[in-house]
């Protein structure tokens, strides 16, 4: 993890904060409105961008221990994650050899060493090799190595599971992480444990991604929940197509406490681990990162979005984890608390939002959608965007070489 670059992040939002300032953009964008509704453009999206990059598909506490799985469905693929003998993630596809059967329900979670298929009985170990084929002498001879499951790229680091649902992708998952995963190192995940998640319907995913990448929207559409004491004022850090937004300000909470510390009167190595990761980081293309505290423990909201059947759907996972469980009646019920707050504020605010925002723009009336100076995170989200669902495969792997290379600079 490169706490000096944390430092220098923070010192650089203390400074704006104490000019009051923040880094604007260059200009408007102008965003054309269809790129919201084009049912061909969605599907572009998800065979371009969810189907090619990877994704951030588990936090690595909801499989931390040996024979942990957990199947879901993205975008049509189905998937197997799974926990192996030697601790290391395996990310499968999850269709029988024989058949295509899935070998695992999809949106089930439990601890096996091995799965059968439920068509005909073909038995698969947790490290997707192929144990048994049922009746073999009926069947005839075959090939048991050559019939495993087949494997999707796969990346643990920072706490966090990244697959790239494209069994042929030659994009290494640390080139498309640009340096971002060991910043992400700073929260810890990799020790903490899952709390609670869940998962909201939304709309679609761009309206809903949006609302992660500016706190323009805070004091006025979260005012009567947690925006009223929010300014609009957000500065941006990027790595390839990752961000993280943060207020420009000297202060931060006292970790558990209403007490706020002066962060310019502090030296660098007094600066404390939670001023350092405040704000909200995002993972292109579809995740958002935000620390909470309840319970009596640091706590985050990871929110896990994709793309639903049509132009107008997504849903999201909620994980809500921290870094040490709960254990007092009292600390489980104030945690709880503190995550189902979260559910509020993103279905009734931010989606019923982008709901009625998506179903206007479905007219079709309006041609573009604007992104002031102040919301550099959805300017560069929606070039990211473009630039990614139209790129060739080589053109991509080049896009990310180049970016790993900058990054280590
Ligand atoms: S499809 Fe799985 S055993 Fe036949
Ligand atoms: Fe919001």
């Amino acid at each position: 993890m490169s706490r000096e670059e944390l430092v220098s992040m923070t010192r650089s939002l203390i400074a704006h904060g104490a000019a009051d300032t923040m880094e604007y953009a260059d200009e408007i964008v102008r965003v054309p409105a269809s790129t919201y509704t084009d049912p061909e453009l969605f599907e572009l999206e998800k065979r371009n961008i969810f189907r090619r990059l990877p994704l951030m598909v588990a936090p690595s506490c909801e499989l931390p221990e040996p024979g942990d799985y957990k199947a879901m469905e993205i975008c049509g693929v189905p998937l197997l994650l799974t926990r192996q003998r030697d601790r290391s993630v395996g990310a499968f596809l999850n269709m029988c050899s024989h058949r295509g059967n899935p070998v695992v329900e999809a949106g089930t979670t439990g601890n096996a060493t091995r799965f059968m298929c439920g068509y005909h009985g073909w038995t698969f170990k947790n490290d997707g090799g192929l144990v048994g084929v049922a009746s073999p002498k009926d069947f005839g001879p075959v090939d048991k190595a050559a019939l495993c499951l087949k494997r999707f790229p796969v990346h643990e680091s920072a706490g966090l599971i990244w697959a790239t649902l494209d069994l042929d992708s030659k994009l290494p998952i640390a080139d498309y992480l640009c340096g971002y995963d060991a910043l992400l190192e700073a929260f810890g995940f990799d020790t903490w444990t899952l709390f609670s998640q869940r998962t909201l319907a939304g709309p679609n995913w761009k309206t809903a991604y949006d609302g992660y990448l500016d706190f323009y929207h805070l004091p006025v559409l979260h005012k009567d929940t947690f925006g009223a004491d929010f300014f609009n004022r957000a500065n941006y850090f990027f790595w390839g197509p990752h961000q993280r937004l943060s207020s420009p300000s000297k202060f931060a909470q006292k970790t558990g406490s209403d007490e706020m510390l002066d962060l310019s009167e502090m030296a660098d190595e007094e600066l404390p681990a939670d001023a350092l990761t405040q704000g909200v980081w995002t993972v292109f293309p579809h995740i958002s990162i935000a620390s909470f505290y309840g319970g009596g423990q640091r706590g985050a909201m990871i929110s896990q979005l994709f793309p639903g059947d049509c132009v107008g759907e997504s849903y999201t996972t909620q994980y809500y984890v921290m870094e040490n469980q709960p254990e007092t009646e009292e600390d489980v019920a104030s945690a709880q608390e503190q995550f189902d707050f979260l559910e509020i504020v993103v279905r009734d605010e931010d989606y019923a939002t982008g709901r009625r925002q998506h179903e206007a723009l479905q007219s079709g009336m309006l041609k573009e959608v604007l992104f002031g100076k102040n919301e550099r995170g959805g300017q560069v989200f929606h070039t990211w965007a473009a630039k990614l669902t139209h790129a060739s495969d080589e053109e991509l792997l080049d896009i990310f070489a180049a970016e790993r290379k900058q990054a280590a600079e």
